[in-house]
């Protein structure tokens, strides 16, 4: 059997921070308030001159080198973003140039906050196929660029980061097994409707969501992802060493880590730091637990994303 195995990972933030205090001095909001609700004490935010795929590039040069690869030993490219440079060409084919590599495929995966499940699922099924060695997957976001500033119901929520795996072949897994989903049918509950036609913009260009019913259908994909994942292995949710979930809000997180009788304890959390940075966030919290070494080699993780469309997913992998 053809199986794909983490062997790096990075990830980046942009320098400047932006604390729930901060936005208080701005916009009618408090502290007291983003915390309590969501687990948010601040957020990244990309400086002026930084792209989506500048984001990607930090973060792909740290994962290359955490695998001691160089990248020209990458032939495929999967990037994960809401928030590409521009409509064409793909931000994969934008950072292969900024990372100076010229071998293989490379091309963007668009679900959202799931978007890097996805990936990683496209990537792994690829790999698997026999026609690719070595994969560059990407999770890079400025979602400081399609909020309204002044809309005090979804401005708090994001942030703006960049996290990157890179998976080889292997004769062992690895990922043992990706579970994707969507349901179009809520997609107006979660989007950026605005769209570009005849030079102009149709639409508004800002995100727009409806919190309460996101939070309620989150909680409930979620949970059904995990138990579908470690039913096809019949895994008990005990042998599960770390759960990485996408970084929306501490309670979204809180109740799939109840539903699991998991403890907190191994939980990764990164959304008090970094907010929601949408299909960064996964890797970006993956990044961080490999290298304070809370996840060991050998150890089961399930990465599960929940997003726009609605989208939701997840990745079963042995470290
Ligand atoms: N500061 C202060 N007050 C606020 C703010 C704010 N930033 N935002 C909203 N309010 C007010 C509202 O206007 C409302 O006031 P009103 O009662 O006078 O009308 C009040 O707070 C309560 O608003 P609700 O929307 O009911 O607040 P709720 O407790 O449901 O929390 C939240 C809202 C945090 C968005 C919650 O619904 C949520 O977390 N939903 C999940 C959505 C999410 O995480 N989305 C991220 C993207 S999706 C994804 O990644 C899966």
């Amino acid at each position: 059997m053809i199986y794909t195995r983490i062997i790096g990972t990075g990830s980046y933030l942009p320098a400047q921070v932006v604390t729930n205090e901060d936005l208080s001095k701005r916009i009618d909001t408090s502290d007291e308030w983003i915390f309590s609700r969501t687990g948010i004490k601040q957020r990244h935010v990309a400086a002026e001159d930084e792209l989506t795929s500048d984001l990607a590039l930090k973060a792909s040069t740290r994962a290359l080198e955490a695998a001691g690869l160089t990248a020209s030993d990458i032939d495929l490219i999967v990037v994960a973003t809401t928030t590409p440079d521009m409509i064409f060409p793909s931000t994969a084919c934008i950072l292969q140039a900024k990372l100076g590599a010229s071998n293989g495929a490379a091309f963007d995966v668009q679900a959202v906050c799931s978007g890097f499940v996805y990936a990683m699922a496209t990537a792994d099924a690829l790999m698997r196929t026999g026609t690719y060695r070595r994969a560059l997957v990407v999770g890079a976001e400025i979602y400081s660029r399609i909020l309204n500033w002044e809309d005090r119901t979804t401005c708090v929520l994001f942030g703006d980061g960049a996290g990157a795996v890179i998976l080889e072949r292997s004769d062992r897994p690895g990922i043992l097994s990706t579970h994707l989903h969507a349901d179009g049918s809520h997609r107006d509950i979660l989007s950026v409707p605005g769209s570009i036609r005849n030079g102009q913009v149709c639409g508004s260009p800002f995100l727009t969501m409806d919190g309460n019913t996101v939070f309620k259908l989150a909680v409930k994909v979620l949970g059904e992802v995990v138990d579908e994942a470690l039913a096809q292995h019949g895994i008990e949710r005990s042998q599960l060493d770390w759960l990485i979930p996408h970084q929306a809000n501490i309670r979204i997180i809180q109740a799939t880590a109840r539903r699991l009788g998991m403890s907190m304890d191994k939980v990764v959390v990164t959304v008090d730091q970094h907010a929601n940075t949408s299909a960064a966030s996964i890797p970006l919290a993956l990044d961080l637990a490999m290298r304070d070494g809370r996840i060991q080699p050998g150890h089961l993780v399930l990465m599960q994303g929940v997003g726009g469309g609605f989208t939701w997913g997840a990745v079963l992998v042995r470290i």
